[in-house]
């Protein structure tokens, strides 16, 4: 290769790599020598001797949403303190689309909990849980067993919440990183209502609380979570689309009201 070719390709060697620096985001150029921005955020936090000879500014480590979940979630003392800490909590890009946070709905005192999956358009708007089709459903199936989202009496009473209080959008299903950030909330939310047993409406909640899916295999097996049985069922939204399955959530209600012992 002559000269002048080999001055072109490492032109166009140099021009692809810059590219491709900037495709994976590199903003700026400023310094002969690469940066090991780890190392700095390492000796932010544990100052070594001659820290103050060094000439980069250190990097600031940004905050982890889960850890900050966890933090706020801890701190929360009551339910009202943590209905508040779930609002307050910015990480969840799903907050910016939502009307309102739908934290819970029912009664405190309950002896059954219920985790379903996310608020759809008419909970969005209402800013409690299952208050659309799917939650009429719901409130029939439950009133076939004798419990009610109304009752004053813990006995025949239910507690309900969501594994994520923002609606997402369309929709869809929430990402595996919008679950993890929302799981400390559920579990304090779960340790402070303190039920006898709980029951998962569907896949996002079995993935979220036992860390698996599958609901039409998991549905009707007692399983154990945060110390407490619980009982996966299919989603109300399910069963409007394939009525088929009510048979089998039936059979699943009258083993929920066995072991509620009603
Ligand atoms: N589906 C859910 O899982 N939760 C709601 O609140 C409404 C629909």
């Amino acid at each position: 290769m002559d000269g002048l070719h080999g001055d072109a390709a490492d032109w166009d060697l140099a021009l692809a790599l810059l590219e491709w620096q900037v495709d994976l985001g590199v903003t700026e150029a400023i310094l002969d020598a690469p940066v090991d921005r780890y190392a700095l955020a390492e000796a932010a936090v544990r100052p070594a001797v001659g820290a103050a000879e060094q000439t980069a500014v250190p990097v600031a480590r940004a905050a982890d949403p889960v850890d900050e979940a966890r933090r706020a979630a801890e701190a929360a003392g009551s339910l009202e303190a943590l209905r508040e800490a779930v609002a307050a909590y910015e990480h969840c890009d799903l907050k910016r689309g939502a009307r309102n946070t739908v934290f819970c709905d029912g009664n405190p005192l309950a002896r059954l909990m219920l985790i379903g999956e996310a608020p759809g358009r008419e909970e969005d708007a209402a800013g409690r849980p299952f208050v659309g089709r799917a939650g009429q459903l719901l409130d029939r199936m439950l009133a076939a067993i004798g419990i009610s989202r109304t009752s004053p009496d813990p006995e025949a009473a239910i507690y309900i919440t969501n594994v994520m209080p923002w609606r997402p959008p369309q929709n869809r299903d929430p990402s595996a990183a919008e679950v993890a950030m929302m799981k400390p909330f559920l579990a304090r939310h779960v340790e402070l209502v303190a039920p006898e047993v709980i029951v998962l409406m569907g896949n996002t909640a079995c993935a979220a609380v036992l860390g698996r899916t599958g609901i039409t295999r998991l549905r009707g097996r007692w399983a154990e979570a945060y110390g407490r049985p619980v009982l996966p069922m299919c989603h109300p939204a399910y069963l409007l689309r394939q009525p088929e399955a009510k048979r089998e959530s039936w059979a699943d209600l009258l083993d929920l009201k066995a072991r509620l012992g009603r």
